[in-house]
């Protein structure tokens, strides 16, 4: 990839697995980027390989995202490509072998996961349009998943949160457009990232799952793409890699 001097990023879940490789491609390519996370020392090391800004922020936060794009835009004097990529499981990953049960259910966790899945792509696109349109607009891609699109049977709040990160995406797309805001969603199979205990060589030898460079790979076309209100499903094992997700109509709705 090169060629992106100029365009300015956010990429939250910057500090590892798939948000790291975007900041890797974005920034090798020109680009100006500011990876924000939680994890202060993951960021830290980003930063010392790649050159990016950081910023320690929960997106689960609504100020957290107001803040952080207003950091990006003080930085860069304004902002192209948000993308809202961080993420956590709804169960330890050593229980995922079990099937879940309803007693599994942490009403605790679920607010959590709900936060940073969920609340934080609505609050993030929020942030980003307000920033991005008044200068022209910009295009946003939110990481769902393909448990967004299927249900995931062993984590069933987090394929509900994915689910709503896409409905989310598909329903305010118009309204964004209006405002020169594209917005589409990532849905990636299996990633080797740490989030399922794994590491980026492991997509060398177990076939279903990806490198978190093709996932990253995938993001950053679809965010200079033209399209918008989009499902992109990225698996392993499939020609071409990334495919536009088509849903069912329901005829006489709306
Ligand atoms: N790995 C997979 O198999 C897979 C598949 C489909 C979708 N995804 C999605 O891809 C995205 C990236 O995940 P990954 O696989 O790279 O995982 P990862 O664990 O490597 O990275 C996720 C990052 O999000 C950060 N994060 C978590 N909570 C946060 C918060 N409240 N505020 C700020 N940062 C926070 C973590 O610190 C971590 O650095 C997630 O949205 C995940 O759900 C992953």
């Amino acid at each position: 990839m090169s060629g992106h001097d100029g365009l300015r990023a956010v990429v939250t879940g910057g500090a590892s697995g798939i948000g790291a490789e975007v900041v890797k491609q974005l920034t090798s390519a020109g680009a100006s980027v500011l990876a924000a996370d939680l994890d202060t020392d993951g960021l830290a090391t980003l930063a010392r390989t790649t050159g990016c800004a950081t910023a320690t922020v929960d997106v689960a936060d609504p100020a957290g995202n107001e803040n952080l794009i207003d950091a990006a835009v003080d930085a860069f004097a304004g902002l192209d490509l948000v993308f809202l990529n961080a993420g956590v499981l709804d169960r330890r990953r050593e229980d995922m072998s079990d099937p879940f049960r309803v007693a599994d259910l942490d009403m605790d966790r679920y607010d959590v996961v709900r936060g940073v899945l969920f609340d934080a792509v609505v609050h993030g696109t929020i942030a980003a349009t307000r920033a991005m349109a008044p200068a022209g607009g910009g295009s946003i891609v939110a990481t769902a998943s393909a448990a967004g699109l299927v249900p995931w049977h062993p984590t069933p709040i987090y394929s509900a949160a994915k689910h709503a990160v896409v409905g989310w995406v598909r329903a305010i797309a118009p309204a964004l457009e209006r405002d020169g805001v594209r917005i589409n969603a990532i849905c990636p199979g299996g990633v080797a990232t740490p989030l399922i205990g794994m590491t980026a060589d492991a997509a060398e030898t177990i076939d279903r799952l990806l490198a978190p460079a093709q996932v990253a790979e995938a993001m950053i076309a679809t965010a200079l793409d033209q399209g918008t209100g989009q499902a992109i499903s990225v698996v392993a094992g499939r020609h071409p890699l990334a495919q536009v997700h088509d849903f069912n109509e329901i005829p006489g709705f709306p």
